[in-house]
């Protein structure tokens, strides 16, 4: 099982972006984010087992752990500040913002932006250089650039089915040169807010609208395309990035390809039965499966 971190200290302060409740704290030097789970929508193990096929894949990531804060009475994750001083986190929409003043940067709205399009963001990671050498050590060799590391971060999106991969959900770090920061944020995916009842019906279900399969498929991104007013599918956006970045894309691809269902469900065998239940796991098993699959279509070796 993974451990579960207890949280001694107190909180210093509020995060105020994104939407659910979080606080820092510091232990000697460091700070760390506790991100709470009130809402029983399964944000904890997501963010973990996402952040587990993550490693296992070579991606640049930010590194989360089961936590608890006073006893057992708040659930939740936490992670290490990945911009600790005199380094400083730029998100997506302030460098969009600043190659398109136009680009809606300052609404408080993150999700419905037809601005925000594949071709927009892979300009953006143009100027950027790749993620700091501490997060590069297990990428593909092939993979050098903001984007091909990017497009990286859409097949674990495509592969998790993460629809919440918005403008404040990436980010860059700056320092003396500016940088595309690790992925972090996942606790949206791998459907972790389903009823169990659901679950258990699309996996025995004989009706082609009901299964897995099926569901697997309407996942959408944030990403709007150039030419249409509905957001892309999350696989569309993989392979709109990876059209980009072949070399670099076919490097993830070829991960993917080394990871089997067995190493999936020992992620998920890892997580505590009271955070994950069986028709849970059972079915984020089969999802993942599939979308490996859909990832892989066309692939070869
Ligand atoms: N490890 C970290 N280091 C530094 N800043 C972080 C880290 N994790 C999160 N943040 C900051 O906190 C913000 C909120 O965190 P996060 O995106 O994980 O939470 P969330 O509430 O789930 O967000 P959302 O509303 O996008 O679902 C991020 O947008 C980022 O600015
Ligand atoms: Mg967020």
């Amino acid at each position: 099982m993974y451990p579960i971190h207890q949280v001694e200290a107190q909180a210093d302060s509020l995060e105020q972006l994104g939407t659910k409740r979080k606080f820092w704290y510091t232990v000697g030097e460091e700070r760390f984010l506790f991100k709470a789970e009130e809402r029983g929508t399964g944000e904890d193990w997501a963010e973990k087992v996402v952040c587990e096929l993550a490693r296992l894949l070579g991606l640049p990531h930010v590194e989360y752990e089961l936590a608890y804060f006073q006893s057992d009475k708040l659930r939740g994750v936490i992670c290490p500040n990945m911009t600790p001083p005199p380094l400083s986190l730029v998100m997506g929409n302030q460098l969009l913002g600043i190659l398109d003043d136009q680009y809606p940067q300052q609404v408080r709205k993150k999700f419905g932006i037809p601005k925000y399009t594949v071709d927009a963001v892979a300009t953006v990671l143009g100027m950027l250089k790749p993620p700091s050498p501490e997060y590069m050590e297990n990428v593909p060799a092939g993979v050098k650039t903001a984007l091909g590391v990017f497009s990286g971060y859409m097949m674990l999106d495509t592969l998790v089915a993460n629809q919440d991969r918005h403008h404040e959900n990436w980010a860059a770090v700056l320092a003396e040169t500016i940088r595309l920061a690790p992925t972090f944020d996942h606790g949206s995916s791998l459907a972790r807010n389903l009823q169990d009842a659901e679950r258990i019906d699309r996996l025995s279900t004989t009706n082609p609208q009901r299964t897995v399969a099926h569901f697997v498929g309407r996942a959408l991104s944030e990403f709007y395309p150039e030419e249409g007013d509905r957001p892309l599918p999350v696989l569309e956006v993989f392979r709109r990035f990876s059209a980009k970045v072949p070399v670099e894309a076919k490097a993830w691809l070829t991960r993917l390809n080394q990871l089997s269902v067995a190493q999936m469900d020992q992620i998920l065998g890892q997580i505590p039965p009271d955070r994950m239940s069986i028709p849970t796991r059972a079915f984020t098993l089969e999802l993942l499966r599939l979308n490996q699959i859909r990832l892989l279509e066309g692939y070869t070796p």
